[in-house]
């Protein structure tokens, strides 16, 4: 019998999950209870509990395939796990002057991760957290879908969009450098998009300065964002982790999308897996 229990945060989304070792192996029934909290609440979290890179990989697969991930940029993530690839270092920490790790100290904007094919899942494991900021938030854009105006929904129904240039992997340009949207790289996938799992429209939103609706003048598409994130970004549809050590927080990239508050004072390494979704469709 599992004793596992799934505590709502009371917000718009997110469920803390306990009475589970996710170090050990689980049963078949604590994975599908597992696996069922985080489709009901979009993001769950396990507090305090550490986990080896090999224990991380096969907690992950819970969710799904974990994907090998090389993301292209220059930090020393081998110095920091055996699994370079399959698990990404998200830290602030630099050794001999270069970064363990993606991100650093800076604040990250509201995003979804994405692959080539995006992400089912993701997985984030604390091995060192600061006693304080960088939290990583999380936004419900099923319900701030179905918040929009009719109108509103009316305009975007069947629209495509590029999530822009920095998702997928593909890097062009620098912040701030003037860049034309239109001709982003990456695949062109829905704004309103159906989760493969629970069949919930949800927004899907890359980020929010690179986005752009094909087919569409780029003022106008970018009208049309500008609304959608005005409703999005309101404070009704998010919640955030604050991070103890060992902390593990899986989000359903399909249907939120986060940010993360920088790293003000303090040592942060996490661990995060990637793990395989369905291809988006209406
Ligand atoms: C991410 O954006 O995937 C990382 C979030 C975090 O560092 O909290």
């Amino acid at each position: 019998m599992s004793n596992i229990t799934t505590t709502q945060t009371g917000a718009a989304l997110g469920a803390a999950v306990s009475g589970l070792d996710p170090s050990a192996a689980l049963s078949e029934d604590e994975k599908a209870q597992v696996r069922q909290a985080f489709l009901d609440h979009k993001v769950i979290f396990i507090r305090g509990q550490q986990m080896s890179d090999p224990e991380l990989l096969e907690f992950s697969s819970i969710f799904g395939e974990v994907l090998y991930d090389p993301r292209p940029v220059d930090y020393h993530r081998e110095l920091d796990t055996d699994y370079p690839g399959l698990i990404d270092v998200v830290s602030n920490i630099e050794v001999d002057g270069k970064p363990i790790g993606a991100l650093g100290t800076g604040e990250a904007v509201w995003h979804t991760d994405t692959m080539p094919m995006p992400n089912g899942a993701l997985v984030l494991h604390g091995l060192e957290v600061p006693d304080a900021g960088a939290n990583t938030r999380f936004i419900n854009t099923a319900a701030a879908y179905r918040a929009l105006p009719e109108k509103l929904k009316e305009t975007i129904d069947r629209k495509i969009v590029i999530h822009g240039r920095k998702n997928y992997n593909l890097v062009v340009g620098e912040d701030g450098e003037e860049f034309d949207r239109s001709q982003s790289p990456g695949p062109w996938v829905p704004l309103v998009r159906r989760h493969g799992e629970t069949g919930e429209q949800a927004l899907f939103l890359g980020r929010q300065a690179d986005g752009y609706i094909v087919g569409l003048p780029l003022e106008e598409s970018d009208a049309i964002l500008e609304e959608v994130w005005s409703y999005v970004l309101k404070d009704e549809f998010r919640w955030e982790h604050e991070w103890q050590q060992g902390d593990t927080v899986i989000w359903d990239n399909r249907c939120t999308v986060h940010s993360r508050g920088a790293v003000v004072a303090g040592r942060r390494r996490m661990h995060r897996t990637t793990v395989s979704g369905e291809w988006p469709s209406w």
